[in-house]
Formats: C-alpha cells, sequence, structure tokens
C-alpha cells in the first residue's frame, strides 16, 4: 500500500469532525492529493485534481453493492431501488436512464418553471414573515430550504401533495445509509422506508398508466410501456431517485450557504452591499463551494488505472471528498473566506463527468430565487440557533433560526 494513511487525521466519525470537516481535510490534503483511509478501507482524493480525476476516470465506476440479506431478504427493496437507478448504475443502462429524464431538467425546460418557483417562494418568504412577526424568528429550514425544492419536486413528477409529508422522512431513512457509520435501528428504518417509498410509487404509477397526467411520472409510464425499455423497477427506480436526490442536498445546499454567508466577513462588516449590487448566480456558487452539501461519493475501479500517482487496481475503491476539492488553495484563494462575488468558481458540489448532476439548472434556479427572496426582504440576518445533523457525507442543518439584525 504506496499511499500513506490519513484515518488517524480524519476521523469522519468524529462528531468534530462532522460539526467541521475542513480543518481536518485540510490536513489529509497535506499528507497526500491521494492517501489511503483504513478507517474506510478505500483511498481518499483529497484535492481538485484528484477529485476531478475520480469523477471523469472511466476505469472507476458507480458499482453498488448490494447490503447482504440476513434471514429474511430485508435489504431485497433498497438493493433494487438503487441497483435499478441512474445513479447507481454504469453505461449503457446508465446512458439509456439518463436519455429518459435529461430532457426533463435540461436549462430550457427548468427555465420555464421560473415563475412558478418564485411564486411558491413567495407564499413561504410569507410564512416566513409570520413566523417572524410572532416569535421574532424563523427556522430557515423548515420554513423555507426544505418546502421549496420539496413542492417543486414533487410537482415536477405529479406527486400528490396531501401525502408531501412523507417525502423528507423516507429519503432521510434511505441516505442515512450513506454515511460512514449507522446503527441497527436506523438500518430498520431504512429498509422500511424503501419498500413503503417504492410501493407508494407503484401505486401512483399504476394510476398515471390509468389516467395519465402532463408531469414526469406519467412520461417515465409512457416510457415503460412504449419502445424506450425502462423496465417496472427502473420506472420505480427513477422516480423514488429523482424525489430524494432533487430535494435532500437543495435543502442542505441552502441551509450551509445561508449560515456561511451569515457568518462571513463580507456580511457583518457592515459593507453587504444592496440587492441590486450582488448577483444571486454568483453568490449560490459560493454557497455551494464553500460548505457543499454533498462531501463523499465512491468509486470502483473496474480496470487497472492511476489516480495521482497512486496505481488502482480492478476492486479498489476511492472517495472523491468534494468538500475537500472545493477547499483546495491550488484552485481557490483564500479558500476558507466565504467570497460571495468570487468568479470564476470551479467547485465540484455537482459533481463531474457522467454521473454530473442532472438536476444542477433545477437547483441552481431553486436556490438563486430563494437567497434573493429572503435578503431583499431581509437583507440584515443573523443566526439565532443551528443545529447541525451528525452526519459526514450528506451534510446538513436539522435547524437553522435566523432573527432580523
Ligand atoms: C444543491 C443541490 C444539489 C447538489 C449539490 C447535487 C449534487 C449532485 C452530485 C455531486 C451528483 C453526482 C454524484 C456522483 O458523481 O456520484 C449528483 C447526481 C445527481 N443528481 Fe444532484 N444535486 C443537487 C440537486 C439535485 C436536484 C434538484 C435533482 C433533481 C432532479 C438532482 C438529481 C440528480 C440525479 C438524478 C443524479 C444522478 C445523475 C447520474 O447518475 O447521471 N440533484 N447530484
Amino acid at each position: 500500500m504506496g499511499a500513506p494513511d490519513v484515518a488517524s487525521v480524519l476521523d469522519l466519525t468524529d462528531p468534530a469532525v462532522m460539526a467541521d470537516p475542513y480543518a481536518a481535510l485540510a490536513a489529509a490534503r497535506a499528507i497526500a492529493p491521494v492517501a489511503w483511509h483504513s478507517g474506510l478501507g478505500m483511498y481518499v482524493a483529497t484535492s481538485q485534481a484528484t477529485c476531478n480525476a475520480v469523477l471523469r476516470d472511466r476505469a472507476l465506476g458507480r458499482i453498488f453493492q448490494p447490503r447482504q440479506p440476513d434471514t429474511e431478504d430485508v435489504w431485497e427493496t433498497f438493493n433494487w431501488l438503487h441497483a435499478d437507478s441512474i445513479l447507481d448504475s454504469e453505461p449503457p443502462k446508465h446512458t439509456r436512464l439518463r436519455r429518459l429524464i435529461a430532457g426533463a431538467f435540461g436549462r430550457g425546460h427548468v427555465q420555464r418553471l421560473a415563475p412558478r418557483i418564485a411564486e411558491l417562494t413567495d407564499g413561504l418568504i410569507a410564512n416566513c414573515a409570520r413566523a417572524i412577526d410572532e416569535l421574532g424568528e424563523v427556522d430557515i429550514i423548515a420554513e423555507l430550504a426544505e418546502p421549496l425544492p420539496v413542492l417543486v419536486i414533487a410537482e415536477l413528477l405529479g406527486f400528490p401533495e396531501s401525502d408531501l409529508h412523507l417525502l423528507r422522512p423516507w429519503s432521510q431513512a434511505i441516505v442515512r445509509m450513506y454515511e460512514v457509520s449507522r446503527t441497527p435501528p436506523e438500518e430498520a428504518a431504512a429498509q422500511a422506508a424503501s419498500r413503503e417509498f417504492a410501493e407508494y410509487v407503484e401505486g401512483l404509477a399504476s394510476d398515471r398508466a390509468a389516467h395519465p397526467g402532463d408531469d414526469l411520472l406519467s412520461d417515465l409510464v409512457a416510457a415503460r410501456d412504449g419502445s424506450d425499455r425502462l423496465s417496472p423497477r427502473e420506472l420505480v427506480a427513477t422516480a423514488v431517485l429523482l424525489l430524494n436526490a432533487g430535494h435532500e442536498a437543495s435543502v442542505n445546499g441552502f441551509g450551509n450557504g445561508l449560515a456561511s454567508l451569515l457568518a462571513s466577513t463580507a456580511y457583518t462588516s457592515g459593507s453587504w452591499p444592496s440587492q441590486t449590487d450582488w448577483d444571486a448566480t454568483t453568490l449560490v456558487e459560493e454557497m455551494l463551494r464553500h460548505d457543499s452539501p454533498l462531501q463523499l461519493f465512491e468509486r470502483t475501479a473496474t480496470m487497472p488505472t492511476t489516480i495521482g500517482e497512486v496505481a488502482l487496481e480492478p476492486g479498489d475503491k476511492i472517495a472523491a471528498l468534494l468538500g475537500a476539492a472545493n477547499r483546495d488553495p491550488e484552485v481557490f484563494a483564500e479558500p476558507d473566506i466565504f467570497d460571495p462575488t468570487r468568479d470564476p468558481n470551479p467547485h465540484l458540489a455537482f459533481g463531474l463527468g457522467i454521473h454530473f448532476c442532472v438536476g444542477a439548472p433545477l437547483a441552481r434556479l431553486e436556490l438563486a430565487t430563494s437567497i434573493s427572496a429572503l435578503l431583499r426582504r431581509w437583507p440584515h440576518l443573523q443566526v439565532v440557533r443551528a443545529e447541525r445533523r451528525p452526519t459526514f457525507v450528506l451534510r446538513g442543518y436539522e435547524r437553522l433560526i435566523v432573527a432580523p439584525a
């Protein structure tokens, strides 16, 4: 094993590292751009250049490893929800699945959603105002960061509004399995959520087969029943992935980015410019770079390859540490500083290569719309209380209570 072991400087189960991983990520980067992590049992890429290489190298694939069945196959639904999804497949299956959904999330299509996203945001800002009037503060996760992407992705897929409250708990239970450590009750919750979610979407798809609408689920049902070769499980796995991926990172991206902005010298120094002076598009990229909502993506070598100076053999695993890439001083001047005007900003928060986030145009539009509306209404906010979730891979706040300063 040629690469140095960074497990002791980067303990991803340490609560202090989960609370703020950036010093540990910098320490690991200073040791090697590609290191071994004995705690994870895989290599880790810690620089922008090596993360870039991991995400682009076609000798490295997203190979889903099914969870082991015990007496009965409790993981069955969880396993096929992943194995049959676009995110956990490689070409040619990946190409076929991605083609089916790429159109719906293309920039032009997404731009047509702008008025609806603005309308939903206005309603949520009104709720925030009510909370501030009554309590003097608002939980921005519960009132804005979470409901906006949930409402938007649900509308796109035609998920019934009356059952919206089911989405986040199902998604949260499933994504808990992507963390470095997990408990038996969390595993049982993920298994149950997978079964319930899949069953629900199967029911919804049958309904759409009988009564097609103008939503994306109806389009996927038409693809399943037409010549596009979408199997029944691929249909459900794709819809579940879109519903999950379509809100989880956006919620956390907004919360993390807002907290970074409010703590920055640019914001607190008193010279925070008026609405007309800053550009929401540029601000959103810095929100995603400075405290990325997704921190670790794993790949498995399917043939021999080299990342940095480390040779990988088939079966070897390597993780791209996106938070480390996005704070790499080789690429970003003063990377720990939140600079709302940073441009260019070649962060990797949306990944790269064939799995590059298909929802990036939608996420960017939602984030730009909601942060603009929030700062227009309350140009000076402060954090009253912040409660982080004790996780590393999906980084976000459980609660982020803010108040006008
Ligand atoms: C701030 C919000 C978001 C962030 C930071 C984010 C980040 C990412 C990243 C890093 C990947 C690549 C994973 C890998 O390489 O293994 C990805 C893939 C994906 N994202 Fe997002 N995402 C966001 C929002 C969304 C939204 C709104 C959607 C809704 C459609 C979405 C749907 C997907 C899908 C379907 C994939 C898999 C693409 C593929 O495998 O070809 N994401 N996302």
